[in-house]
């Protein structure tokens, strides 16, 4: 397991190889064993495969069209840009959302919510790692766009968690270099 830990990269894959579906299969299932205060699951994942990216892309770029008078012509530009291409960036990607405060017994607070769906999407980088999948997890405002959050029915204590994208290792893109953390400098034991 440390290994796996050690050896996960945000990195690059091979774009035209498909996951197979067992893969992916397992990587859900991995999230879906996370732990999660008063076991309220609250993740929910929208996996985007082959020409599904197209729906992505066509979400992306109807929400980016409709903050044109908001942006600046150069920002609307960029913009308009990545979410053209953001998709296609690997075979396959996951939009992972947080439903916040929907158990009919009892919620904890949403940010322990959140920190339960971040560990289901650690649980799916590992998992990917483990099965020669290269991962990477973005944010940034794809996650806040307001008309791709009304479709996948969040509300407004709901939240985007990221996407994950995924796909086999690519053999000529070396893993990144990672500095050893200092980990003495993030604890302190007492005994
Ligand atoms: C919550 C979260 C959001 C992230 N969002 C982005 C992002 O929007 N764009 C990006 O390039 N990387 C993003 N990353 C990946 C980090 O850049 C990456 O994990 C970091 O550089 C460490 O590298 P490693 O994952 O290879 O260890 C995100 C990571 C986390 C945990």
């Amino acid at each position: 397991m440390l290994e796996t830990i050690k050896n996960r990269r945000s990195n690059a894959y091979v774009l035209d190889k498909p996951l197979a579906s067992k893969d992916l299969e397992q990587i859900i299932e991995a999230a879906c064993w996370a732990p999660t205060h008063h076991k309220t699951q609250p993740w929910k994942f929208v996996v985007y495969e082959a020409e599904g990216r197209k729906k992505l892309t066509d979400l992306y770029v109807a929400a980016v069209e409709k903050q044109k008078d908001r942006l600046d012509a150069q920002t609307y530009k960029q913009r308009l840009e990545k979410a053209r291409g953001a998709a296609y960036r690997a075979p396959v990607v996951i939009a992972v959302s947080c439903l916040v405060g929907r158990s009919e017994l009892k919620n904890p607070p949403a940010w322990e919510d959140e920190a339960a769906t971040a560990a289901a999407i650690q649980n799916m980088l590992l998992t990917a790692e483990s099965l020669g999948i290269a991962s990477y997890w973005r944010t940034g405002w794809f996650t806040e766009l307001e008309d791709v959050r009304k479709a996948y029915g969040l509300e407004a204590s709901d939240r985007i968690m990221g996407y994950i994208y995924l796909g086999y290792k690519d053999p000529d893109k070396p893993e990144p270099i990672r500095p050893t953390p200092k980990v003495s400098e993030k604890v302190e034991y007492v005994k």
